[in-house]
């Protein structure tokens, strides 16, 4: 920091280490998206299991989650984080050791992750693979980033606290809780080990980590980048202030307890799946009231959706946060499940919140962002209106086949002959039914693939075109929070 004029010093963002985390988000995701397409390629045409053991579904599918989940999101969420904390609290992150080692230690835990999961080794939890090793290292580099975070919240030159903070505080809190505790094991070698819980507690906990990862890690952080974002591409302050409080608070009382609704129909105990379906259906009060918060901060500026490839990303991605919030809940009531669970219709449930919710508001974030990282325009709006129209039909085939595709397993495996003896006793019958729509799911895939390529290729030429941007504000000697 260097003194400007009297009574103000100048504080510059450290925009290096933003601009790292976008590069690996761009990169991440598509890496993610690729071997999610080679997994709904093997799961129409076996033969692309290519005959090794260290390509088959069962290896790639975690690589698939992991790399979407923790290498584009999570990227993507650090990168927001970075950009958007600076200037709310307009100060510089407060440390840039810990910011870097933040990003290295992430992308070598990401690396390690590619290795293992093709290798088989896993701890066999869903969105919890990773070997206790790994986990150790993904403990470390998350207290660093929350060592980084509250100690920049700490000097802050901004007194209020604007309510994407509060999303993000929550964030960096719940994820360190869910993460430790539902990795708590005993290690018996290097790459093995057993988890300290057992039979349904066991289960209990790890779906309570396995919800809650939607929750705060593809949830939250995204609300925080959505209300800062959001307005800033429209141009318009937040709809309601008041409503992201009350979106806040209500979100994320509600969200912890819903976890069971992964469990029902199970051995866990029927007051606990009650419990999980009330605050799951609860949960859509909410969310609802965010996703429209998001919506109609646009009042006003609904011109801009015919021409700014940003706010198309953003309202599309809005909207389908809208409708897994929706589905989420219905799912969640047990009659509902009954028919859904063990389907397709749970993929289909999944990917309208990744691809179509997190999935457009990390290509919205991009968009906006980089050109100004880079000083420069944006290389082509034609080609971010192309690859707009490409993934909103690749997304929209992928999601109806699942929800097809779900729905008459569901039918399939529940049927009754006359006798009241189950009717398609051959589980193979259902699958083969279901051919057609996991080919249909492989062309939405490929087109939300190709578009994404597109996207990766105007953004890079962006970045060629431009050079990096140095953005520093003016604040006052004495603090602002007193
Ligand atoms: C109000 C919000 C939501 C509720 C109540 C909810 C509820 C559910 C339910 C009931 C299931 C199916 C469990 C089963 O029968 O197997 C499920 C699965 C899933 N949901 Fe949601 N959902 C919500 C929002 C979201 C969002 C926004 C995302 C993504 C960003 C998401 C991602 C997932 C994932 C990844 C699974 C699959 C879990 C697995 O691997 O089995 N959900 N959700």
């Amino acid at each position: 920091m260097e003194a400007s004029s009297p009574g103000t010093k100048t504080v510059v963002y450290d925009d290096d280490v933003v601009r790292a985390f976008a590069l690996a988000t761009i990169i991440f995701g598509a890496i993610g998206l690729l071997v999610g397409a080679l997994a709904a390629t093997q799961l129409s045409f076996w033969q692309a299991n290519f005959g090794t053991s260290w390509l088959s579904f069962g290896r790639l599918r975690p690589l698939h989650t992991n790399a979407a989940i923790f290498g584009f999101v999570g990227n993507m969420i650090f990168c927001g984080v970075y950009y958007s904390s600076q200037r709310l609290l307009k100060t510089r992150m407060a440390s840039d050791a810990l910011s870097w080692i933040h990003f290295w230690g992430y992308q070598i835990i990401l690396l390690g992750a590619a290795v293992t999961l093709p290798l088989g080794l896993t701890q066999g939890k869903e969105y919890a693979e990773l070997i206790w090793p790994l986990d150790l290292a993904v403990v470390a580099i998350w207290v660093v980033f929350a060592v980084n975070f509250f100690w920049t919240l700490g000097k802050r030159n901004e007194r209020n606290l604007y309510v994407a903070i509060w999303f993000y505080i929550a964030t960096i809190v719940t994820i360190a809780v869910l993460y430790i505790v539902n990795n708590l094991q005993l290690p018996t070698s290097p790459t093995h080990s057993y988890s300290i819980f057992t039979g349904v507690q066991d289960a209990l906990v790890q779906w309570w980590y396995g919800h809650n990862a939607v929750a705060f890690f593809l949830t939250t952080p995204i609300l925080g980048i959505m209300y800062y974002f959001l307005p800033k591409a429209a141009g318009r302050p937040v709809y309601s202030y008041r409503l992201s409080i009350v979106h806040f608070w209500s979100l994320i009382f509600l969200y912890i307890w819903a976890g069971p609704h992964h469990l029902l129909y199970t051995a866990l105990p029927d007051w606990a799946q009650t419990l999980g379906m009330i605050f799951s259906i609860m949960l859509w009060a909410p969310s609802w009231g965010g996703m429209l918060n998001g919506l109609l901060t646009l009042r006003g500026a609904w011109d801009k959706l015919r021409d700014d490839p940003v706010i198309k990303f953003y309202i599309v991605a809005v909207t389908f946060y809208g409708m897994s919030t929706f589905e989420g809940p219905l799912l969640s009531i047990k009659s509902v499940n009954a028919l859904g669970h063990y389907t397709d219709w749970i993929i289909g449930h999944v990917h309208g919140g990744t691809l179509g919710w997190n999935g457009f508001m990390a290509i919205g974030m991009l968009y906006w962002m980089v050109p100004r990282l880079w000083k420069t325009e944006l290389f082509s709006k034609r080609i971010a209106e192309l690859h707009f129209w490409i993934a909103t039909f690749g997304i929209l085939l992928y999601v109806v086949a699942m929800w097809i595709s779900g729905v008459s397993q569901g039918l399939f495996l529940r049927a009754l002959d006359a006798d009241g003896g189950l009717k398609y006793l051959d589980f193979i019958t259902t699958l083969d039914k279901s051919r057609f729509m996991y080919q249909m799911r492989l062309v939405g895939g490929i087109a939300y693939l190709a578009s994404y390529l597109l996207g990766l290729f105007n953004l890079f030429a962006t970045i060629a075109k431009g050079s990096r941007s140095v953005v520093s504000v003016q604040v006052p000697y004495a603090s602002t929070r007193a």
